[in-house]
Parts: C-alpha cells; sequence; structure tokens
C-alpha cells in the first residue's frame, strides 16, 4: 500500500524590532592604516583586557583569567563575501563563554572548550559583507565586528595573550600570516586567489533525507522593510510513527515578534511584547499544536 507523509503547514506574520536591531550594529572600530593598502577581507583581533579570576593560584600555568577581545572583518574589496567564515588560533587552552555577532562551528553550547584547537566562527546574524562600491562606503553593511568572553590560562603578565594566527577560511581566498601589532593587536589581509578554481560541488554535511525522518523548513516567502512573512513546515516521514502535542521552538536573533500566526499557536504570550526583549537577543518561542 502507497502511503503518504503529512504536512503541516504554518504561516507567521513577522516583525523585526528596529529600534533594538540598529544597537547591534557593529561598533566602531579603529582600523589600522593596513586597511588601506587591502583589496580583499581585513582581519583584525584586538585583545580588550583580562582579569585574574577566582581561585588565585600561586602556580601562575594554572591560573585562570577572564578575558575580552574582538574579531572585526571588514570587506575592503571589490566582490560580496557572502557567509565569511573566520579562524582564530586560540593557544592557552580558551574556554569561550560568550561569542556575539559570530557563531563557532561545531559549537554545541558555552561555556565551549577550546584546548589548543582554537576556533571556526561564522557570521552570524550578519553574515554578508557587502562592499564599499555598493553601499556607499556604509561600514556597517560592510562589517561585522564579534565580541568574544572567555576565559585563558597561564601567561604571566607581559607574557603572549594573542592567538597564534587569524585567517579567513571562505574558499578561494589566501592570507599570510597575521602579523602583530603593539602586542594586542593582530590583523591580516586576505585577498582572492588567482589561481583558485571552484571545486566540483562538495557533498553536503547533512544526512541525506531518509524514511522516517522528522523534517522542519522555515521559508521566507515575502519580505518587507521591518517584516517578514515565513512558512513553517514540518513533514513526518515515518510510516508508522505519530507526533502528537508537538511543540516548536525558535530562537529569534533579530528580535523578532510574531505579529500574527496561523496553523499553530504560541504558548506563551510575552515574546510579542517588543520591548521586554532581553538585549542578548536569546528570546525563544514556543509553538504548539492546535487542538
Ligand atoms: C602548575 O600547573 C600546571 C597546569 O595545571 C601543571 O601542569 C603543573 O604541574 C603545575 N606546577 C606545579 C609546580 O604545581
Ligand atoms: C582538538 O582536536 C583534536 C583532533 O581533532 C581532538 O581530538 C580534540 O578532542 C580537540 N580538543 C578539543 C578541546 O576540542
Ligand atoms: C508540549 O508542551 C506541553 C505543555 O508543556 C506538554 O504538555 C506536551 O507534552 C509537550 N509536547 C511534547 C511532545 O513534548
Ligand atoms: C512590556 O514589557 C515591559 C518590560 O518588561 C513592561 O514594562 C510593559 O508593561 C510590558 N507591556 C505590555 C503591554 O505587556
Amino acid at each position: 500500500m502507497r502511503w503518504k507523509p503529512w504536512v503541516l503547514l504554518l504561516l507567521f506574520q513577522i516583525c523585526i524590532n528596529k529600534a533594538q536591531d540598529e544597537g547591534n550594529q557593529p561598533a566602531k572600530v579603529a582600523f589600522p592604516k593596513e586597511v588601506d593598502t587591502c583589496n580583499g577581507i581585513f582581519l583584525l583581533y584586538t585583545f580588550d583586557s583580562r582579569q585574574k579570576e577566582y581561585p588565585r593560584l600561586k602556580n601562575a600555568t594554572a591560573q585562570s583569567w577572564a578575558f575580552k577581545s574582538q574579531l572585526a572583518v571588514i570587506n575592503a574589496g571589490t566582490t560580496e563575501l557572502k557567509s565569511w567564515q573566520a579562524y582564530i588560533g586560540f593557544q592557552h587552552d580558551e574556554i569561550l563563554v560568550s561569542v556575539d555577532g559570530a557563531m563557532p562551528l561545531n559549537a554545541e553550547e558555552f561555556p565551549m572548550r577550546l584546548g589548543k584547537n582554537g576556533t571556526h566562527l561564522i557570521g552570524y546574524p550578519h553574515a554578508d559583507l557587502k562592499t564599499a562600491i555598493d553601499t556607499a562606503g556604509d561600514l556597517p553593511q560592510m562589517s561585522s565586528l564579534v565580541k568574544i568572553k572567555g576565559t585563558m590560562f597561564g601567561v604571566r603578565l607581559g607574557g603572549n595573550i594573542m592567538p597564534t594566527n587569524i585567517k579567513l577560511e571562505n574558499e578561494g581566498f589566501k592570507c599570510p600570516k597575521a602579523k602583530t601589532k603593539n602586542t594586542r593587536s593582530m590583523h591580516v589581509c586576505c585577498t582572492k586567489d588567482p589561481k583558485y578554481k571552484a571545486k566540483k560541488k562538495k557533498t553536503l554535511k547533512f544526512f541525506p533525507r531518509r524514511k522516517a525522518d522528522l523534517s522542519f523548513t522555515y521559508d521566507i516567502t515575502q519580505a518587507f522593510k521591518g517584516s517578514y512573512m515565513a512558512q513553517v513546515t514540518i513533514e513526518n516521514n515515518h510510516p508508522l510513527g505519530r507526533l502528537d502535542h508537538w511543540n516548536l521552538s525558535f530562537e529569534w536573533m533579530r528580535n523578532e515578534f510574531i505579529y500574527d500566526m496561523r496553523g499553530a499557536f504560541p504558548r506563551r504570550k510575552d515574546p510579542s511584547n517588543a520591548s521586554s526583549v532581553p538585549p542578548d537577543n536569546t528570546i525563544k518561542t514556543w509553538i504548539s499544536q492546535r487542538s
């Protein structure tokens, strides 16, 4: 007997809280003069500060320090960069506690222990960097600023607190080794590799869809200034398994709130109060099955 998957559609009209959104725009960063000679993507890592954490230990190697740093990625070239990705070669057993403006690759949750491996970051929510040419030099559209907070170990006063290297990881770019300046700042200009040939389509990192999957799709069907319509589809491809009383949760990254919804209802109403959106953007909305 032929069996058909069930499909469910939800329609959302979503508003973006503009006033709050502007608060997330990259702050002003003083770029070193080297950016003037960069025709490509310029990365700047700045170590802001660190402070001894408890417990205070006699053994300097084991002492933990709270640190704050920033990574600025700016498109100083002539073509838009989609989904920027960068590597920071942390080397002091860093533990990332919060990363604002990017997502560490393979991050399960914070605190995130890096060991000696460093971390790969992906721009989020601002992932595409436009050119100065297309934006009349509008820095917020051309750049991303990532704010990093974490713990590092060891390194006496005056020691090297910087990562081993920083680089852009997008395909088709090459970066020389980053240069350290004033012991607290590191920069590199990554340029397009003229020899680069786009590789054959890489296999997806996702598993192919299979029978018995439960899949979710979030499609933006229409976008307006300050709002958009999204269609959420839940598809159950299991011939036997059924899913009752489902709850779906969303983590909004741009201070969205739901203005109108069909096909489901929110379990909690408070996220609709835009003025109560917390500054860290971690508001979650739970959507439930209409019974
Ligand atoms: C100091 O701490 C480091 C790292 O935890 C450890 O490997 C080392 O053995 C300690 N040294 C002493 C003298 O306790
Ligand atoms: C660092 O990378 C190595 C090799 O890939 C892996 O075995 C190890 O678990 C990683 N360490 C951390 C802290 O992620
Ligand atoms: C969804 O949430 C409701 C209310 O907390 C709960 O009764 C229900 O069991 C949940 N459904 C699932 C599938 O977890
Ligand atoms: C929205 O949230 C703010 C801050 O939590 C609160 O002061 C205000 O009364 C709320 N407004 C409504 C309409 O619930």
